[in-house]
């Protein structure tokens, strides 16, 4: 299609969502195109927000028909790159006008909400309805919907709940051309075709951008669960520690790791001993805790585990590596890091019922990718993936083939061709 003659990206947007909701003052963009971790910043020739369906529809149609760059940008809190431009002549489309919460529906448990709207203010809109959201993760007062279904986020509560996608009863979205894709009806069952909603969630903005959701709720957690940490000698008793009925929540902090998050905030050292590793298990029933353990139970003990990313955060500019493996082979990779990252310092942490664990090295350059690629290979050897949560997006793009194979890598990228023939979205993400 031969591209039309372009006029300013800033009048050619505000005829869509008007002059106010169009930003190209750098020093105001600054902020959209530098990611969480700061080891991407791209300042964007504009930001855009919309504040509705129809207003994202004209903005795509328009840049499509320009060839100009598209990021979805939600909270801004994702931890791969993948949220912020590559080249300054793209433009970031900002959610974050999209913050409609619909009135719960209790004969299904389900409600629709905007793409822009958090975490937090889901959970607090079905908490005022008497039920929940079973998508929980520390970055909940930022984190959009949009954003944790376009990376398929997992979050503290995936063993209790699932993940985002599991979440997902159907979503409205607006393909790159314009098009929207409308499937909020709420129905729990329906086979009529692809799964478009499903296809979008985990596209991390490469297919289109979700502009709404339709959820389903559960219910609160038990009031009276009870919050434990442990110490354990080995990632096995780990494993052993959470394997038990009534588990709400699994999480796994290597040692270094519970030294820093003390050290960084304060937080007193929470048990009588220093352990290899600490298990932070919460239950329905008082757990089930091997004879003699060193543990304490308080429900403030999320603070270790939350406060965790910000502590590593303030060591430098960190490569996150996301990833996870088959259960029985996490004892193999939590003991192959330190030579996957050496000369480096790291620090692991993550979501023990899923081996999902999350490798924070400290010390390498931002753009020395040598050590990633050292971790991710050791994954991959373990039969495990190069993302379980955060994405691909520009970190690890490269390197996607060490979980998708050839034919998967095809067939990604012919439904990238057919969805997005300009490749207008999110460039340089997940495929490259
Ligand atoms: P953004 O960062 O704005 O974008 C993330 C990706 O989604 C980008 O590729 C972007 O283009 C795309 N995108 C955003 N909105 C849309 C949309 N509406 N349509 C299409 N594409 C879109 N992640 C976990 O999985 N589990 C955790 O436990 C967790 N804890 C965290 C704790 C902290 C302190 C921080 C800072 C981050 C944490 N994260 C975690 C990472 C992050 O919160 C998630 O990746 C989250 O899904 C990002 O949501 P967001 O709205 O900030 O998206
Ligand atoms: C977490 O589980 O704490 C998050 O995924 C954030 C991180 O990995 O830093
Ligand atoms: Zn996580």
């Amino acid at each position: 299609m031969a591209r039309l003659p372009d006029v300013s990206v800033a009048r050619g947007l505000a005829d869509f969502v008007g002059a106010d909701h169009v930003l190209t003052d750098p020093d105001r963009c600054v902020a959209y195109g530098t990611d969480w971790t700061r080891r991407w910043s791209v300042t964007p020739q504009a930001v855009v927000r919309p504040g509705s369906t129809d207003e994202v529809s004209g903005v795509l149609g328009w840049c499509a028909a320009r060839g100009v760059g598209v990021v979805p940008q939600g909270g801004n809190t994702g931890l791969v790159g993948g949220s912020v431009p590559n080249r300054p002549e793209q433009i970031v489309l900002s959610t974050l006008r999209l913050t409609g919460l619909e009135a719960v529906d209790h004969v299904s448990r389900q409600v629709t909400v905007g793409a822009g709207a958090t975490i937090a203010a889901v959970q607090a809109h079905a908490g005022s309805a008497g039920l929940a959201y079973g998508v929980d993760l520390a970055s909940r007062d930022s984190a959009t919907v949009g954003g944790t279904l376009a990376t398929n986020a997992g979050g503290i509560r995936v063993v209790a709940h699932g993940d985002s996608r599991a979440q997902l009863v159907g979503l409205q979205a607006v393909l790159p051309d314009g098009s929207v894709v409308d499937h909020l009806a709420g129905l729990p069952k329906d086979s009529a075709g692809y799964d478009l909603s499903g296809l979008l969630v985990g596209s991390e903005g490469t297919l289109g951008v979700v502009t709404a959701a339709r959820l389903r709720l559960v219910s609160p957690l038990p009031s009276g669960r009870i919050t434990s940490l442990l110490g354990v000698a080995s990632v096995r008793q780990a494993q052993v520690a959470v394997d038990q009925p009534g588990v709400l929540a699994a999480e796994l902090v290597v040692g270094a790791a519970m030294e820093l998050v003390c050290e960084v905030t304060g937080l007193p050292f929470p048990l009588s001993g220093r352990w290899p590793y600490y298990v932070l298990v919460e239950t329905v029933q008082p757990p089930d805790l091997p004879d003699g353990s060193d543990a304490v139970v308080d429900r403030r003990l999320w603070a270790y585990r939350e406060r965790l990313t910000e502590a590593v955060a303030t060591l430098g500019v960190v490569h996150k590596l996301d990833v996870a493996v088959p259960g029985h082979r996490l004892v193999d990779l939590v003991e192959g890091l330190p030579a996957a990252w050496a000369p480096f310092q790291g620090f692991v942490f993550g979501h023990l019922a899923e081996a999902n664990l999350h490798v924070e090295i400290v010390g390498a350059a931002p753009d020395d990718d040598a050590v990633d690629e050292r971790v991710l290979r050791l994954v991959a050897g373990l039969g495990g993936t190069i993302s379980a949560e955060h994405g691909v997006g520009r970190a690890k793009a490269k390197w996607l083939g060490l979980s998708r194979s050839d034919a998967e890598m095809a067939a990604m990228r012919g439904i990238k061709t057919a969805l997005d023939p300009h490749r207008i979205m999110n460039p340089g993400v997940l495929l490259g």
